[in-house]
């Protein structure tokens, strides 16, 4: 079974690494859209072009399902796209609900994209989750870019410290990781954090959605392969591989980060 995943870059490789671990056999096909990343400073109307692109791109290429492993482009697009295509298109959105769910006596801290934060999409979800008025949301429109450049130091650090400065962080018991490039900043996340806020993110429950939607065989073994394609080209040289190898690494490091 052929399934794409779609995001602007590398974050949705987050949600990619989760299905790895979720579904034993896939031909997984990932789209980063290398050439445009990153989109929470685009507008809609481009985010809705670049998704149906990657979209139209992977069912050519067989994909039986599609994953928007990108809040933003979820948030700008999956409307349409729904509406445009008629095979299962899963997407992502912050899981504010499952922070207020599990950690509700505190008040939760959201970060994302400035679309994602802005948009239609947010401000229903926090209109049926938020009834205790308890969720604040910051947008963190560089983080991306980190991601992308794989710094993770002391540049990234200072950013997310000047950026918290504001905020009362002992108030938080959860932080909700509303954007997908924002897992490979745990670590960092944890260092700057007070030990008791939880990182809590959607990865899981969106694979559990796909599982859900088309009919995933359990096997044991494991069969898998992965196909990486920047803005629609495929990826060979061994460098970019090598480069996409390392943000997997990376992730395995980081899911062990509670
Ligand atoms: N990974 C995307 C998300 O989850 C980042 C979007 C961007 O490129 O700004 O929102």
């Amino acid at each position: 079974m052929k399934l794409g995943f779609f995001d602007s870059g590398i974050g949705g490789l987050s949600v990619l690494y989760c299905a790895m671990k979720m579904i034993p056999q896939a031909e997984f096909l990932y789209y980063a859209d290398e050439e445009n990343v990153p989109y929470g400073t685009k507008s809609k109307e481009e985010i809705i072009e670049y998704t149906d692109r990657a979209i139209r791109f992977l069912a050519d290429k067989g994909a039986q399902a599609v994953v928007v492993a990108c809040n933003t482009a979820t948030s700008a697009a999956i409307k349409i796209m729904r509406e445009k295509y008629d095979f299962p298109i899963i997407g992502m959105e912050p899981a504010v609900k499952k922070a207020i769910d599990l950690y509700g006596e505190h008040k939760v801290l959201t970060i994302a994209t400035p679309i994602t934060v802005v948009g239609q999409k947010m401000k229903g979800l926090i209109e049926r989750v938020d009834k205790q008025h308890q969720v604040d949301l910051m947008p963190l429109p560089k983080l991306v870019t980190f991601a992308e450049r794989c710094e993770y130091g002391e540049g990234a650090r200072e950013y997310l410290r000047t950026e918290f400065a504001s905020l009362d962080l002992s108030a938080y018991g959860s932080l909700v990781l509303g954007c997908t490039h924002f897992n490979l900043f745990k670590d960092v996340l944890r260092d700057i954090m007070p030990p008791g806020i939880h990182f809590v993110d959607g990865n899981e429950g969106t694979i559990k959605q796909l599982i859900r939607a088309l009919t995933i065989k359990e096997g044991k073994e494991r069969e898998q392969t992965t196909t990486y394609y920047f803005s629609g080209k495929e990826v060979t040289s061994p460098a970019e591989l090598q480069r996409l190898a390392g943000y997997l690494e990376r992730l395995a490091e980081m899911a062990t980060i509670e």
